[in-house]
């Protein structure tokens, strides 16, 4: 069986509590002789700036280059709010994304049937809802030059962000969406959200996708939406879609009103991901959970581990080809919350309120039966 690396990083806020929960999934796993991991731990966000001045080390970063897959927390908190921008939390976050190459971001939201009252949306438009977006992480307004704040000398200043797109980013990230759509073998869809409307950007995502599409993918039907628009459908009938690909700013916002479709932002797993390897096979890969590290219920043993527990599961499916135990993974997910129990965040009428711990122990529970 083979080693697999992982470096976790919990970073602050939540992070180390829903973090705990994988820790004894890892190490369940390991007792029970299916797979062997080992981890390594290390800082990242507003605890490195605390203790290092900056939100990642050189050294951590190493490690995250050398291992199989980082397992990330959150970062972030009222705390560092005043630090310097170069190193909020934020900051070692971004670092890694951009450093690994790490350009595919892997957002599935799912409504378990369990949990379908929990939405702020009707049952109906929620139920059983499986769809997926697919975000461009490396790229776009995030990163591109210049990014600046220039004082113009008459009591004003001038803020500059950069959208840039290169055809090959868009070509790349557009692939990694028809391919997923076709092995999903849902609708066999795919839906390009920009704004060609406004922006040169949302012009050439636009041609490239379809060019894309044309030249590699005609088997799989691709649909295009103004990314406004694509919003409100969103939440409309967001049962229309199957794969949503979109840039980096795009998909941070819709991925968020995703999250709500699920039930509650604790929900959403994700899974980042760099190009494969030719020489090894291997592709770069971090794995978080959507939401960010609630300062307001930190330290209180209240989170959700559910999005941290799943972020696993995708790296069991998508580093190291254990597709079956992420399969159990989510059912035992999905049977934990079958039996009522719930975190503050998703908590409905009727149903048994538990703490992070409790949820986590539970679907440990589940998971060892299911795999008995
Ligand atoms: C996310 C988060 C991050 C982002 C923040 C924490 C920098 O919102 O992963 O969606 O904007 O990408
Ligand atoms: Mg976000």
């Amino acid at each position: 069986m083979p080693t697999h690396n992982l470096l976790l990083l919990a970073g602050d806020g939540i992070g180390p509590e829903v973090m705990g929960e994988v820790k004894k999934l890892i190490a369940w796993m390991n007792a029970h002789g299916m797979g062997t991991f080992t981890s390594e731990e290390g800082l990242v966000g507003g605890c490195c700036y605390d203790a290092h001045g900056m939100a990642i080390t050189d050294a951590t970063m190493e490690k995250a280059q050398a291992c199989d897959a980082v397992i990330f927390g959150a970062v972030g908190g009222p705390k560092w709010d005043k630090v310097p921008y170069d190193v909020r939390p934020e900051a070692g976050l971004l670092r890694l994304r951009k450093d690994l190459g790490l350009f595919a971001n892997i957002r599935p939201a799912i409504c378990y049937p369990a949990l379908a009252e929990s939405s702020s949306l009707k049952r109906d438009v929620v139920d059983g809802l499986d769809i997926v977006i697919i975000r461009e992480l490396t790229g776009g307004v995030y990163f591109g030059e210049p990014k600046t704040i220039t004082d113009l000398g008459n009591g004003q200043k001038r803020a500059v962000d950069t959208q840039v797109y290169d055809t090959y980013e868009i070509e790349r990230i557009s692939r990694v969406a028809f391919e997923l759509a076709r092995a999903r073998k849902k609708l066999n869809k795919v839906t390009s959200m920009e704004k060609r409307n406004v922006m040169k950007t949302g012009v050439l995502w636009n041609e490239v996708v379809q060019q894309v599409h044309a030249r590699e993918f005609n088997d799989v039907t691709l649909e295009h939406q103004l990314a406004d628009a694509g919003g409100m459908q969103l939440v409309r009938w967001p049962k229309q879609f199957d794969v949503i690909v979109t840039d980096n700013l795009f998909g941070d916002m819709l991925s968020d009103i995703a999250a709500m479709l699920t039930g509650s932002l604790g929900m959403l797993p994700s899974a980042s991901l760099g190009e494969v390897d030719p020489k090894t096979r291997k592709r770069k890969a971090m794995y978080e959970p959507v939401h960010g590290s609630a300062p307001d219920i930190a330290g209180k043993g209240a989170a959700n581990p559910i999005a941290m527990l799943a972020s696993f599961g995708m790296a069991l499916r998508y580093s190291f080809n254990m597709g079956k135990e992420a399969d159990l993974l989510d059912e035992a997910i999905a049977a934990t919350l079958g039996k009522g129990l719930r975190t503050a965040d998703i908590k409905s009428e009727g149903s048994t309120l538990v703490g992070t711990k409790e949820m986590g122990d539970a679907i440990l529970a589940d998971f060892e039966k299911l795999a008995a």
